[in-house]
């Protein structure tokens, strides 16, 4: 079974995306054969910064490496270093529907927001269909937010083989991991980037302590009992405490005479503790990006042999070869 998911570059890996995004990643590599790729071509529809894009991409790899992603195992590359992508990417939109595109929330979404109609905006799901089947992917784990995407992948495809009498792609399937655990950020909301509400995971750590410091609690007093299911603090420490961790901590708020400060400590104190060997782990990939280079490489060249097949059997379908 072949499981493929592409990440965008989006800045600086926090708590909300490890939990969520990145866990969910990482387990494909017990299930299958997993591709992850950085979505760097993407990216290019809403960044316009040279340097932030390059940025962002190698931060990416580097949190990827450091979180566990096992390069021997994973195919791990960048979408550019693929540019086969596009030549199918055209051969899909050849039998893309215009309606099909234009129903697509993500785009309506990004319009609204104010970011510029680009014809790459308009064709994103198509270059996204184009990831997907190039490389006969089986199941593409995705958030809510991209099941349409991957919706439109399967039809497509599914023209795309009716069209031209071939079985030429595999029909992927979408899949929405349930366990995905809500994350919230220092005010209560989901932790997003976007809600400037974020704890980051290789960020300076004193910067890191003083967030925690701020996450927003009720204002019942040092002796007063607690409860750990509504506190903001608790559901962070849980994420990443042992039973026993957590048990303590469910105990102390239901006692009374534990402060949100001393649950602030000590969700700093496990914070730092538990992310430490992946922090020493990326220092050291930080320090040798030639051989991050040659991770990105040597993926990009499992990928594209991969990639080769389909496209050649693609260029045959319909005439080109
Ligand atoms: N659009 C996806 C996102 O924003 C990223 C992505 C690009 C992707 N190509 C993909 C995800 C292929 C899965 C499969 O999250």
């Amino acid at each position: 079974m072949r499981i493929l998911s592409g990440v965008q570059p989006s800045g600086k890996l926090h708590l909300g995306n490890y939990f969520g995004m990145m866990k969910s990643a990482l387990q494909l590599q017990e299930k299958g054969d997993a591709f992850i790729f950085i979505a760097n071509y993407h990216a290019l529809t809403t960044v316009h910064d040279r340097e932030r894009l390059k940025q962002d991409t190698w931060d990416v790899a580097l949190d990827f490496l450091a979180c566990g992603l096992d390069p021997e195992r994973t195919i791990f590359f960048r979408q550019s270093d693929v540019p086969e992508v596009h030549e199918l990417a055209w051969l899909l939109s050849i039998v893309t529907p215009m309606g099909l595109l234009e129903r697509c929330h993500s785009y309506k979404d990004k319009i609204a927001k104010g970011i510029a109609p680009s014809h790459g905006l308009f064709a994103y799901p198509v270059l996204m269909a184009s990831d997907i089947l190039l490389y006969q992917s089986n199941l593409v784990p995705v958030g809510k937010d991209q099941k349409q995407h991957v919706e439109v992948t399967r039809d497509i495809a599914i023209k795309f083989n009716n069209e031209f009498g071939e079985e030429v792609f595999t029909i992927p399937e979408p899949f929405i991991p349930d366990e995905v655990a809500v994350v919230p950020g220092l005010d209560g909301q989901k932790m997003s980037k976007s809600y400037g509400n974020t704890i980051e995971l290789f960020g300076d750590m004193k910067e890191a302590k003083a967030r925690i410091m701020r996450i927003v609690t009720d204002s019942k007093g040092l002796e007063e009992p607690k409860d750990p299911a509504t506190c903001n603090v608790f559901a962070l420490y849980k994420l990443f405490a042992t039973p026993a961790q957590r048990a303590e901590m469910e105990a102390n708020y239901r006692g009374g005479n534990y402060g949100y400060g001393h649950a602030k400590k000590a969700l700093f104190a496990l914070f730092e503790e538990r992310f430490a060997p992946l922090r020493a782990k990326r220092a050291e990939l930080q320090a040798n990006p030639d051989y991050v280079e040659q991770v990105l490489k040597k993926g990009a060249e499992r990928a594209r042999a991969a990639a080769t097949v389909t496209l050649d059997k693609a260029r045959k379908a319909v005439g080109l070869a």
